[in-house]
């Protein structure tokens, strides 16, 4: 320790400061700054610490090198997030508290031989409980790497005496070092930094689990991603069980990458295919539905949009979108107001991404148009169709990324026609499908009324 005399860190960036200040200099992030007692309130067990891992530095040489062959974690959506698990990294995976971290852990913990499950939130009998809760084949002798124990040095020497090839900290928050306060952003940076060298020594993988609250409540584990070698993050709106993986940071992978998942009884369950469960409950040929497909990763995920709107009674017109940006719901209405006969002045306008996933991506901005002017009209999309474009602010259509790509997913889902942007370069059409070239909102509004 006695790195510096700073002792105010910001629980955004993780920087540290010598003195308070409201708005972090690093992140401009207001109120973040949390006084931050490294030296003081630790310092007694720093001899210990610093010793003890001097000596895992010098006695066991990492094993790294014959070893860089990466490891399944036995579920491919989590292997396709991660690339695969990297021998002695070190990962960070973070949601709020009971979107499913401890679940997903586990389940990868039964997959991997020799695995270590330490626990600081439950009792080793209900993390085993909950363990034969997702794994009918449980071999009770797993029973024997489920611990519970809120000691770090009870974690590290385990590790360090079983060299085992994955270990999960469940959670980084509710460990410390001895006479540590549990919970303190001093006592959880510290935990992060030992656990880094101590996977680093021994060649674990160690993956450590983190609660993320929006208020703060529980000091934030975004001061450990620069610490990390990978950030997990898992996702999910509170009334679907659908939960998306990503990975903010991977040292050893792309970012790019999704995993999707259902919450079940029987733990989260993968969903290789989103699409079908997208579409599964869909109101065909109703009102104010669209389809579309959005690009996460290098899969395409068919979603569908709805929109209602009705005449507003008095006053200001209501407008609530759940799934989308609520601006960009706004531009998509002010367009059609402009360019189309359709006003939406006086519209209260809802809309909703069917199945709990965010659509980020303006290639969905057609589609919105589309089920605003089909609400609007009272005239349904045909349930076979697809629309695909970004829309400008003068009711322009443009060209969308990936767009061949997209429409073979849509193709081999059943879908036959698709409303596309112009298409300028060199193009080779879907074989089963109409492809119909918009220009402007206008040219998509007659093609939606036309009789089809
Ligand atoms: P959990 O993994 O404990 O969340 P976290 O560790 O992120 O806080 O999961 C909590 C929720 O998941 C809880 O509400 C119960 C539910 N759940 C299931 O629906 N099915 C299951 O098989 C399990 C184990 C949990
Ligand atoms: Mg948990």
């Amino acid at each position: 320790m006695g790195k510096s005399a700073e002792n105010f860190l910001c629980t955004e960036c993780g920087d540290t400061f010598s003195k308070w200040v409201g708005k972090c200099p690093s992140c401009n992030e207001w109120n973040t700054l949390k006084e931050f007692r490294e030296s003081k309130a630790v310092g007694g067990k720093s001899k210990t610490k610093g010793k003890n891992l001097t000596q895992v530095e010098a006695l066991k040489p990492p094993k790294q090198t014959e070893l860089v062959e990466r490891f399944s974690s036995g579920i491919e959506e989590f292997d396709r997030v991660t690339g695969k698990i990297f021998p002695g990294s070190f990962i960070l995976f973070g949601g709020s508290p009971g979107v499913g971290k401890s679940t997903l852990a586990l389940q990868i913990f039964l997959n991997i031989k020799g695995a270590m499950y330490f626990s600081g939130e439950e009792s080793a009998e209900q993390v085993f409980h909950r363990a034969s809760r997702l794994e009918t084949r449980l071999i009770a002798s797993l029973q024997n790497n489920i611990f519970s124990t809120n000691s770090l040095e009870d974690i590290v020497e385990t590790i360090e005496r079983n060299s085992p090839p994955f270990a999960i900290v469940d959670s980084i928050q509710m460990v410390g070092l001895e006479n540590s306060s549990l919970g303190q952003i001093s006592q959880i940076k510290e935990n992060a930094e030992i656990l880094l060298r101590l996977a680093k020594s021994t060649g674990t993988t160690i993956l450590i689990i983190g609660h993320v609250t929006k208020n703060e409540e529980i000091a934030g584990p975004k001061i450990l991603e620069h610490i990390v070698d990978t950030v997990l993050q898992l996702e999910g709106e509170e009334n679907s069980g659908i939960r998306i993986l990503r990975s903010p940071k991977n040292r050893f992978g792309s970012t790019l990458e999704v995993g999707v998942f259902e919450m079940t009884s029987t733990g989260l369950r993968e969903l290789a295919n989103p699409s079908e469960f997208f579409l599964a409950e869909r109101a065909e040929n109703s009102f104010g539905s669209a389809i579309t497909v959005v690009r996460e990763g290098s899969r395409n995920f068919l979603m569908e949009i709805q929109v209602l709107t009705v005449q507003t009674n008095f006053g200001l017109p209501r407008r609530t979108s759940h799934g989308m940006d609520l601006s960009k719901f706004h531009l998509m209405l002010a367009v059609i107001s402009k360019f189309t006969p359709f006003k939406c002045e006086t519209f209260d306008a809802y809309l909703n991404i069917i199945g709990g996933l965010r659509i980020k991506e303006p290639s969905a901005d057609l589609a919105v148009v589309a089920a605003i002017l089909s609400s609007r009209a009272e005239k349904e999309i045909p349930a076979h169709t697809i629309i695909l474009g970004e829309v400008g602010l003068s009711g322009e259509i443009r060209s969308v990324a990936y767009l061949e790509s997209r429409l073979l997913e849509a193709e081999k889902l059943g879908f036959k026609r698709a409303i596309v942007p112009r298409i300028r370069e060199k193009f080779e059409k879907p074989k089963r499908m109409q492809v119909v070239e918009v220009k402007s909102v206008l040219e998509l509004m007659k093609e939606i009324l036309r009789e089809n």
